[in-house]
C-alpha cells in the first residue's frame, strides 16, 4: 500500500516537471499591413556554386554523354529543382577558386582545355570542361541571373577586362569574334561581377590599403558594354573586419562600385571546432543558432560604416557568402567540404533569411553557400540519385517574399536559453507581394515547446488564411537521406485562423511556418 502511494507520489511529481518542461507557450505579435515600404531584394535569395567538391561536377554538370538523365549536359533533376524555387542569382566560380582561375581555359573545344591543379579544394584536377559557356547557358536554363567573380590574386587587369568584353560585347572585337568563334552569337547579360574573393586571404593575402587600391584598378576596365551595365562588387570584410570596410568606403569612389561583400560562416563552437552536421546534442542546436543571429550585430555595424560615407544606401552589403560549415562527413574528400544537411540548418536559414529581411535597405544580395554537395547544401547528389534537403525546402517556403515589400512585424516571445545566453524563442517576417497578398514566417526556434502565437493585424482587411505551411521534423537532428527523402518536408498546416482581426496559428516546437492571409 504504501508502496503503491509512493509510486502515484511520484508519478504526479513527474507529470508536473514535464508539464513545466513541456508546456505550451504564448506569443503575440502586431503587423502593420500598411506601413511597408522597403522592399526585399530578391537578390538575397542567390546561391553560390564553386568548383569545389562534387558542387559543379556530379552535382551540376555530367556532361551529354552521362547515363544520368541530362539537359545538355546539366542533371536533369537538379535542374528541375532549382527551377522550382526561383534561384535569382548564381555566384561562380568561386570562392577561393576564383582567384586561380584563368577564364581562358574553360572555353573553346572541351577536348583540347587545359588542365588545372585545384590547389585549394582537394589538390584534384580541374580539367576546365565546365567553363563561361556552361556557366551562362546554365544561368539561362534556370532563369537566374549570373553573378561572376573575377580573379584579382592571380589574374590580370587585361584578362579580367576581356572576361567582360568576351561575355558582354556585341560587335566585332576581338574577345567577342572569339566568342562567337565558340558557338556563342549574341553576349550574354552579366550585370552581377566581384572583383576577387577573400583578397584578405585566399585572393592574395593583401592588407585592406592594397585592395583598395587593386580594386580602383581593376574595376576601372571592367566596362559596360552596349546595354549591359555591370553592377561591380568589392571583395569585402571576413566576419568582423570593420576596417576592412571602412578602408573601402573612404579609399574607392563610390561611382566605381555598387556593392561591399561580407563573409560570415556559422560554426557550432569555431572555426577550429566546427562541430558535427549529425548527431549532436541540444547545446550544440543552441551553440549553432545562437552563433548565427550574430549575422545581425555583423550587418549592423559594417552597416554603421558605410552609412557613415553613404547615408542613401546606394552602396549594398553583398553576404555572398554564408551558411552553416560543419566537419567534412567522415569518409569523405576533407578537400571537398561535403555535409549532411538537418532540421537545425534549415531553422538557421530560417533565422538568417528574417535577419537579412530585417536590413533590407541595405542588404541587396546574398548567396548560401553552396548549391550542391558543399557546405549547407540545398541538394544532394550521389551518382544519379539526388535529394532535397531542409534547407532547400525553406528557400521553396520563402520564395514569396522575393521583391514583396516588407511589412514592420513586431513579436513579443519567450526566451530559449541556455545558462545567460538567450535566443528570441520566435524569429519573424512578413511581406506584401505585388498582387496585395501578405506572407508572414515564423520560425520557433524552441526546440521543445509548441507556441500558441496571436498576432494582431493592423492595417489590413485581410479575413481569412489562404495557406499555411510548416516545416518541421521529429528530431532537431532529422535529415533527409538518399534511401529516406522525405523525412524533412514541407507539408500543409491546419488550424491557422484570422478571428476578429487576430491571426491566430501554434507553431510547432523547432519549426519554420509560413502564413499567407488573404
Ligand atoms: O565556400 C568555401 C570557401 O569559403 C570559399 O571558397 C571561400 O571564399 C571561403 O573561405
Amino acid at each position: 500500500m504504501r508502496r503503491q502511494f509512493s509510486g502515484l507520489i511520484l508519478a504526479a511529481v513527474s507529470l508536473l516537471l514535464a508539464s513545466s518542461v513541456f508546456a505550451q507557450q504564448k506569443a503575440t505579435g502586431v503587423l502593420n499591413a500598411d506601413q511597408g515600404s522597403v522592399v526585399i531584394n530578391k537578390h538575397i535569395y542567390g546561391h553560390f556554386a564553386e568548383h569545389l567538391g562534387r558542387c559543379i561536377y556530379g552535382g551540376i554538370w555530367v556532361g551529354e554523354d552521362s547515363s544520368i538523365p541530362n539537359i545538355n549536359g546539366y542533371r536533369t533533376d537538379v535542374v528541375n529543382a532549382l527551377k522550382a524555387i526561383q534561384i535569382p542569382n548564381l555566384r561562380w566560380p568561386g570562392g577561393c577558386f576564383a582567384d586561380e582561375y584563368h577564364w581562358k581555359d574553360g572555353i573553346g573545344p572541351r577536348e583540347s582545355r587545359p588542365k588545372m591543379i585545384n590547389t585549394h579544394w582537394g589538390g584534384v584536377v580541374e580539367d576546365n570542361s565546365f567553363g563561361t559557356h556552361e556557366f551562362l547557358n546554365f544561368c539561362e536554363l534556370l532563369g537566374t541571373e549570373p553573378y561572376i567573380c573575377g580573379n584579382v590574386g592571380s589574374g590580370s587587369v587585361e584578362e579580367m577586362s576581356k572576361w567582360v568584353e568576351y561575355m558582354t560585347f556585341d560587335g566585332e572585337s576581338p574577345m567577342a569574334n572569339l566568342r562567337k568563334q565558340n558557338g556563342r552569337e549574341k553576349p550574354w547579360k552579366v550585370t552581377y561581377f566581384g572583383v576577387g574573393n577573400e583578397n584578405w586571404g585566399c585572393g592574395g593575402n593583401m592588407t585592406a590599403e592594397t585592395y583598395a587600391n587593386e580594386y580602383r584598378r581593376y574595376a576601372t576596365y571592367v566596362r559596360n558594354y552596349g546595354e549591359n551595365r555591370v553592377y561591380k562588387i568589392a571583395g569585402g570584410a571576413n566576419v568582423d573586419d570593420y576596417n576592412w570596410t571602412e578602408t573601402l568606403m573612404r579609399n574607392v569612389p563610390h561611382h566605381m562600385m555598387r556593392g561591399i561583400s561580407l563573409h560570415n560562416y556559422t560554426f557550432t563552437n569555431s572555426w577550429t571546432n566546427k562541430g558535427e552536421a549529425t548527431g549532436f546534442n541540444e547545446d550544440d542546436y543552441f551553440n549553432v543558432l545562437f552563433n548565427g543571429v550574430r549575422m545581425d550585430e555583423l550587418i549592423r555595424r559594417h552597416t554603421t560604416i558605410m552609412d557613415k560615407y553613404d547615408p542613401a544606401k546606394r552602396i549594398s552589403l553583398v553576404v555572398d557568402e554564408w551558411g552553416a560549415w560543419y566537419n567534412v562527413e567522415k569518409g569523405t574528400n576533407p578537400g571537398f567540404l561535403y555535409q549532411q544537411n538537418t532540421l537545425r540548418d534549415a531553422i538557421l536559414a530560417g533565422v538568417i533569411l528574417n535577419i537579412f529581411h530585417d536590413h533590407a535597405e541595405r542588404v541587396q544580395i546574398a548567396n548560401l553557400a553552396q548549391m550542391v554537395n558543399v557546405l549547407q547544401a540545398i541538394i544532394l547528389t550521389e551518382e544519379d540519385k539526388m535529394v532535397l534537403t531542409p534547407t532547400y525546402h525553406v528557400f521553396n517556403m520563402y520564395k514569396v517574399h522575393q521583391d514583396a515589400t516588407r511589412l514592420p512585424l513586431t513579436v513579443t516571445s519567450h526566451e530559449y536559453s541556455k545558462g545567460r545566453r538567450k535566443l528570441n524563442a520566435i524569429s519573424a517576417t512578413a511581406s506584401m507581394n505585388k498582387e496585395g497578398k501578405i506572407h508572414v514566417s515564423l520560425v520557433n526556434v524552441d526546440p521543445v515547446n509548441e507556441i500558441e502565437f496571436s498576432c494582431d493585424l493592423r492595417g489590413t482587411s485581410a479575413s481569412k488564411v489562404g495557406y499555411a505551411q510548416v516545416l518541421t521534423a521529429k528530431e532537431i537532428g532529422s535529415h533527409n537521406t538518399f534511401a529516406s527523402p522525405e523525412v524533412v518536408k514541407l507539408a500543409d498546416m491546419k488550424g491557422a485562423k484570422i478571428e476578429k482581426g487576430i491571426l491566430k496559428v501554434k507553431l510547432p516546437a523547432k519549426s519554420l511556418v509560413t502564413v499567407q492571409l488573404n
